[in-house]
C-alpha cells in the first residue's frame, strides 16, 4: 500500500460554475472519503473555484486493532506524545504535493491553491503546507493537529512562512481534544507568522463541523481566493 495512491479512485469534485482560477484541495478524516466533504464544500462553493476531495487509500491502522481502511498514513495513538509513522507521513505529503503539481499543469498556480482537512486530513494539510516548496494561498485544518511536530525547528519553513491559517475545533471534541488543538496553533505560532494565523472554536462541537464553521470557511476562501477576472 505504500509509496501510490494511484490505485484509488479519482477525488470527488466540485468543478467550478465557470473558468478555474483557483482550487480548494480538502482532506478527509480517518475511515471516511471525500464525498461528504464535497457535498459540504458545494454548499459554500465559489464559481471560480474548484473543489478536489480526493480519497484516501486503504490500509491497517494501528490505533483501530490493524483493520484496514481509508487512512493517509498510519495512526498509533491520538496523544500529543503518541508514536508517529514519519515514514507514511511523509509519503502522504509527497501525494498531497503531486495533487498540487497536477493543479499547477491544469492552469492555476500554487498560490491560488488552498489545502485544507478534516482531522488526520487536516493534519496531513498543515505538514504539507509546512514543507513543500509550492506556494500556497492558505490552508485550512479542522479539527487536527500537526504531526512530526518536533522535527519542525524555528524558521525552517520556507515559501509559505506568511501563510494564512484557518484552524478551527471544537471545544467538546471527545477525540482531538481542544488541548491538542491548542498546542498545534502555539506551535504554528512559534513557525510562521502569528498575525496570519486565525484559531477559531465552537462551542459545545465535537469532533465534527458544524454550520458557523462552515461559515469561517466560506469566508477565509473567499478572502485568499478572490475573483480574478
Ligand atoms: C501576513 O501578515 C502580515 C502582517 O500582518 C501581512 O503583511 C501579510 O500580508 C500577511 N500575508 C498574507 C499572505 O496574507
Amino acid at each position: 500500500m505504500c509509496g501510490n495512491n494511484m490505485s484509488a479512485p479519482l477525488p470527488a469534485i466540485v468543478p467550478a460554475a465557470r473558468k478555474a482560477t483557483a482550487a480548494v484541495i480538502f482532506l478527509h478524516g480517518l475511515g471516511d472519503t471525500g464525498h461528504g466533504w464535497s457535498e459540504a464544500l458545494a454548499g459554500i462553493k465559489s464559481p471560480h473555484v474548484k473543489y478536489i476531495c480526493p480519497h484516501a487509500p486503504f490500509m491497517p491502522v494501528t490505533l483501530n486493532m490493524n483493520m484496514a481502511m481509508p487512512s493517509w498514513f498510519d495512526i498509533i495513538g491520538l496523544s500529543p506524545d503518541s508514536q508517529e509513522d514519519e515514514v507514511g507521513i511523509k509519503q502522504a505529503a509527497e501525494n498531497v504535493k503531486a495533487l498540487i503539481d497536477q493543479e499547477v499543469k491544469n492552469g492555476i498556480p500554487s498560490n491560488r491553491i488552498i489545502l485544507g482537512g478534516f482531522s488526520q486530513g487536516g493534519a496531513l494539510s498543515l505538514y504539507t503546507a509546512l514543507t513543500t516548496h509550492q506556494k500556497l494561498a492558505g490552508v485550512v485544518a479542522l479539527s487536527c493537529w500537526l504531526p512530526l511536530r518536533t522535527s519542525f525547528v524555528q524558521g525552517a519553513v520556507g515559501v509559505n512562512k506568511e501563510i494564512p491559517v484557518l484552524q478551527c475545533h471544537g471545544d467538546c471534541d471527545p477525540l482531538v481534544p481542544l488541548m491538542f488543538g491548542s498546542l498545534t496553533v502555539e506551535k504554528l505560532k512559534s513557525m510562521i507568522n502569528p498575525a496570519n494565523i486565525t484559531f477559531r472554536t465552537y462551542s459545545g462541537m465535537m469532533h465534527s463541523s458544524c454550520i458557523e464553521e462552515m461559515m469561517d470557511i466560506k469566508q477565509f476562501i473567499d478572502k485568499h481566493l478572490p475573483p480574478v477576472d
